[in-house]
């Protein structure tokens, strides 16, 4: 967010600390390794060393590729996540999660890399435009399902506490990420929504954004758990109503059709959770108990063909 720059830039100032401001362009196409060669030689050129501080302002995909870059260059240097949008703030910020994108999917080049802190100027959600809010209150809604909690009861009030409610969904974020800071048990529960998610994005190039593919895998993989194991519609219709409230688009047909069904698992498949010849999705059971699944591609092949 370019328009935080300048504020940002005069307050370091005051300080006495000496800036240099590098500007990557808007986008989940920009997490490329072009891009990260450029911001890595950007700070070769202005001498940047392991005693200096990269501070990544912007949304999830700024926060993302300046964890990788500073997480590679010089073997790792101290940076800071200031994210400005909902999405960023309540989750790709925490947890030291940073990747790029290559031709075979989405993240799949990447390191652990823990920001030094995360600061979160929440006054500024109230100038989001609307379309970047609502992409955040999918990943908001997610929080709601995984643990039992009353994100979802403030969503549908009135007037919504949002302050409150990233406090709530950080305070949670917090807890995976301790306990698994590596990803590779519980933490992984934070995918719920995102194995849909990540193959629409790539089925579309990325011209629908990562919160709005969560929308929709949030819906679809509820649905999918319904046929998977009978779970009853209850959490279909929790999700389905606080994403009509926001105006959220959650319609898959919208973007596919029964015919490209293959093609969205192939991109489930390339992604970083799966292995052999089974996709891993994160299906709930009931508010605040979700599990991992590793299911055979032809069962996730017939369930998606009765859904979709
Ligand atoms: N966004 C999911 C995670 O950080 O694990």
């Amino acid at each position: 967010m370019q328009k935080y720059c300048n504020t940002v830039n005069e307050s370091i100032k005051k300080e006495g600390i000496t800036t240099v401001i590098y500007v990557m362009p808007n986008g989940e196409n920009s997490k490329t390794f072009d891009e990260t060669i450029k911001i890595t030689n950007f700070l070769a050129q202005n001498n940047i060393n392991r005693n200096d501080v990269v501070i990544a302002l912007g949304g999830g995909v700024v926060g993302d590729i300046t964890g990788f870059a500073t997480g590679i260059y010089k073997r790792g240097m101290t940076f800071i996540q200031v994210p400005t949008t909902l999405m960023a703030m309540v989750d790709a910020s925490i947890g030291g999660k940073t990747a790029i994108n290559i031709d075979m999917g989405k993240n799949l080049v990447g390191v652990f890399h823990q920001p030094k802190f995360v600061f979160c100027d929440t006054d500024i959600i109230d100038k989001l435009p609307q379309d970047i809010f609502c992409e955040g209150i999918t990943e908001v809604i997610k929080y709601g399902i995984l643990e039992k909690n009353n994100i979802i009861t403030k969503l549908l009030e009135n007037n919504v506490n949002i302050y409150d409610i990233i406090t709530e969904c950080i305070r949670i974020k917090a807890k995976y990420v301790e306990c698994d800071e590596f990803d590779v048990g519980v933490r992984q529960k934070l995918n719920f929504g995102h194995t849909i998610a990540h193959s629409i994005e790539q089925f579309t190039n990325h011209s629908i954004s990562h919160g709005k593919a969560v929308g929709i895998g949030l819906v679809y993989e509820t649905l999918f758990a319904e046929k998977y194991f009978g779970l009853d519609n209850s959490i279909s219709s929790t999700v389905i109503k606080t994403l009509q409230k926001y105006n959220i688009d959650y319609s898959l047909q919208k973007i596919c059709e029964k015919k490209d069904i293959n093609t969205l698992i192939d991109f489930m498949g390339n992604d970083k959770k799966n292995n052999d010849s089974n996709i891993t999705f994160v299906l709930p059971k009931e508010i605040g108990n979700t599990d991992i699944y590793k299911i055979p591609v032809d069962t996730v092949c017939k369930i998606l063909s009765e859904i979709v």
